[in-house]
């Protein structure tokens, strides 16, 4: 019998402190502590940030290790998220990873967090979960990323498109802090916009060449749009609140669906994920889903708690970069703009 092949995760990218433990390709363990610090200021701080990381790295891991019955020495390698994320949040996990790798003795595997979000199709914590075959596209969308991935492997991906200013997630958050939700803002949007009319009001998509997006603009005439009714009904958002959601999310929506809909047309690919927090807006769901229906489409949402950032990815794709010796030495620095 071959032995067990332990990852240990972890992602700091942003604002989550995440450690996870995968053996032989099943999740054992799968700890995020949040930072509620960020809500005060209505985004994420970058300092408050790489500081909270620093409080929270040791516990985290620690009760990965706990919650999986695992100790240290039984580890067969360390995964880390190197980027692209804030460099200071990054910094935090890269440092400790390597600091661990060099006390254990053992290999130090470097993961792109984008991979991971993609490879977080294929954490099984459950007999029978439903994975996507190779090719398949995914759309990542979360509050720092908005990407089409062509994949043709584990390990082996293509950016088809992606944004060329602001995120998905970031407009929703944007949109949500115009109209005076707090941050992070898209679930209330979501929610705000299940009872409210989504043909209310239109708002200009952009006009982007191939499969990239943008957001930046939407989220300007959004604000003019508002600024303006203001001017004769100084309630207008009091008033409209639901419908500006409705209408605001079924643009986002709409403008994603279009670009997913033309990579499929060009590649000839049904096969689709989701991937990224956005994975959980109901709007965005319910057009994947009648999409599913009207182009034979077989589609794919992983749980959400493997949608938003979690360190399960980031194991998950330690243990395919183990199986082909995919490691990296201490040298290895920690990549800000870590292009996929
Ligand atoms: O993946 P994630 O947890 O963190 C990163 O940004 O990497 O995604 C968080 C983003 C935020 O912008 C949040 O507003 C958005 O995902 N989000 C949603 C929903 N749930 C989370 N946006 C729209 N509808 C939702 N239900
Ligand atoms: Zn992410």
């Amino acid at each position: 019998m071959s032995p067990d092949i332990t990852i240990l995760g972890i992602e700091s990218s942003c604002d989550d402190t995440a450690a996870a433990i995968i053996q032989n390709g099943k999740l054992l363990a799968n700890v995020v502590a949040g930072q509620s610090i960020h809500k005060e200021y209505g985004g994420v701080v970058p300092e408050l940030a790489s500081r909270a990381h620093q409080k929270n790295i040791v516990p985290v891991v620690n009760s990965a290790l706990k919650k999986a019955g695992i100790s240290k020495q039984q580890l067969s390698a360390i995964a880390f998220t190197r980027g692209p994320g804030l460099i200071g949040s990054l910094l935090v996990g890269t440092s400790f990873a390597k600091g661990l790798s060099l006390a254990l003795a053992i290999p130090l595997i470097e993961v792109n967090h984008m991979q991971a979000h993609v490879l977080a199709h294929f954490i099984s914590d459950e007999a029978g979960a439903k994975h996507p075959s190779f090719p398949f596209l995914c759309l990542t969308v979360s509050g720092g990323h908005t990407q089409i991935i062509l994949v043709k492997d584990y390990l082996g991906m293509k950016v088809l498109g992606e944004t060329t200013d602001d995120a998905a997630g970031e407009a929703f958050d944007k949109a949500a802090k115009i109209i005076g939700l707090p941050y992070p803002g898209g679930p209330l949007i979501d929610k705000l916009a299940q009872t409210g009319n989504p043909e209310s009001f239109k708002f200009p998509h952009p006009n982007l060449p191939a499969l990239n997006f943008s957001f930046s603009g939407l989220k300007t005439s959004f604000l003019y749009f508002i600024n303006e009714k203001q001017k004769h009904n100084p309630d207008f958002i009091l008033n409209n609140t639901n419908d500006l959601a409705a209408s605001f999310q079924k643009t986002v929506v709409d403008i994603l669906m279009a670009k997913l809909k033309q990579a499929s047309g060009q590649t000839g690919i049904i096969q689709i994920a989701l991937a990224g927090g956005v994975a959980a807006n109901t709007g965005l769901r319910a057009a994947l889903k009648n999409q599913a229906l009207l182009a034979n489409w077989n589609i794919y949402i992983p749980a959400f708690e493997y949608c938003t950032d979690n360190a399960a990815m980031i194991a998950m794709t330690g243990y395919y970069k183990f199986q082909k010796a995919e490691f990296c030495d201490q040298n290895i620095t920690a990549l800000a703009g870590y292009a996929l």
